[in-house]
């Protein structure tokens, strides 16, 4: 956490408001593998990383309240109920998505000041999204005692994300957000949603992230189209996601399905192999073994499931041909991130 932050949002909200407020870290997350893995039920290995977002929260006094955003100079003040109308985009939409969701259970939290900042770079697949959506849930759900737990914030970003803003992501980032623990690697089951916390050894190596630069807006990517494609095979051979099947299944309708719609399920199932042999390494404090899974996955995010970058391929095979990196790979959704 970077206290410079902290004191900067904390004096922000009391300059603007005059009162103290309560304070939320809420932490953006790495993901070590499993990626597209999730929205398949499979199985993810994040962490919790030391970015993330600052959020200053309070009651307000009376009317709608206000919510500052002080990296883009932006102030709203919320009508009383949030419209409907999805696919929103820009911060305010994860606050609204929030009530919205909460809405939809009958919560009626009441109005808010907010002054939020934070320390991840937007669209370098480090889910700044779901650390926001989870620090204002967190927040709302402190000061005005709704007595929701963890997970049912959890399952509320996720909502926000998928139904108000319009990307169908999975339940990894929000997820990783909320419980992740410094120095430990989350493997989650994303269809039982049972978790482990894997101690992380990493000797005399450290994870580097690298942003390309290279800008991704999930809403308006194939985000949604690969999950479709997903969707589409695993209610063909009647199923309810791909995490029901095994290779030989898949193998037998290859011939029914165009080969870049065979080429995606493949990888899905590979990469949850992936992940069972990566929790294994990371016990084991196998390094290079880890590594070596790394550059599989990037192989097959980038050749099966189409979802990397000219920039990206070409740090990672910039990273493999370099002496002492152990493994790379692209990270999050697309483009964005290598680590
Ligand atoms: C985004 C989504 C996650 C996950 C990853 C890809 O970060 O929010 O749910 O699907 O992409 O692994």
């Amino acid at each position: 956490m970077d206290q410079g932050l902290v004191e900067i949002v904390r004096s922000s909200f009391l300059s603007h408001f005059g009162k103290k407020p309560t304070l939320i870290w809420s932490p953006g997350r790495i993901n070590i593998i499993g990626e597209h893995t999730d929205y398949n039920q499979g199985f993810v290995m994040p962490a919790a990383i030391d970015r993330g977002i600052v959020m200053a929260i309070s009651q307000a006094q009376n009317g709608r309240g206000q919510w500052i955003a002080t990296d883009v100079k932006e102030s709203y003040s919320p009508d009383s109920s949030p419209s409907p109308t999805p696919k929103r985009s820009g911060w305010k939409a994860y606050l609204l998505g929030i009530l919205s969701e909460l809405g939809k259970k009958g919560i009626q939290p009441g109005p808010v000041d907010v002054v939020f900042s934070g320390n991840i770079p937007p669209g370098a697949g480090l889910s700044s999204s779901a650390a926001l959506e989870n620090a204002f849930v967190f927040g709302l759900n402190e000061i005005y005692k709704l007595g929701l737990s963890p997970m049912e914030m959890v399952h509320i970003s996720h909502a926000a994300e998928q139904d108000y803003v319009g990307v169908r992501c999975g339940i990894m980032d929000p997820y990783a957000s909320m419980f992740g623990q410094a120095g430990k690697a989350i493997f989650l089951d994303c269809r039982s949603l049972v978790s482990e916390m894997i101690p992380v050894h990493l000797e005399d190596c450290q994870w580097i992230l690298l942003d390309t630069g290279v800008q991704h807006s999930l809403a308006d990517s194939a985000y949604n189209q690969r999950r479709e494609v997903c969707e589409a095979i695993a209610a063909r051979l009647e199923v309810s996601s791909l995490r029901e099947i095994d290779l030989k299944q898949l193998v037998k309708i290859r011939s029914e399905l165009p080969e870049a719609d065979y080429q995606k399920a493949f990888f899905v199932l590979e990469e949850n192999g992936r992940v069972l042999k990566a929790r294994e390494a990371l016990k084991n404090a196998d390094l290079l073994k880890l590594g070596e899974l790394m550059y599989e996955s990037h192989e097959g995010l980038s050749k099966l499931y189409e979802v990397s970058c000219e920039e990206l391929d070409f740090l990672v095979d910039l990273a493999r041909e370099s002496d002492g990196v152990l493994g790379a790979r692209m990270m999050g959704a697309d483009s964005g991130a290598v680590a």
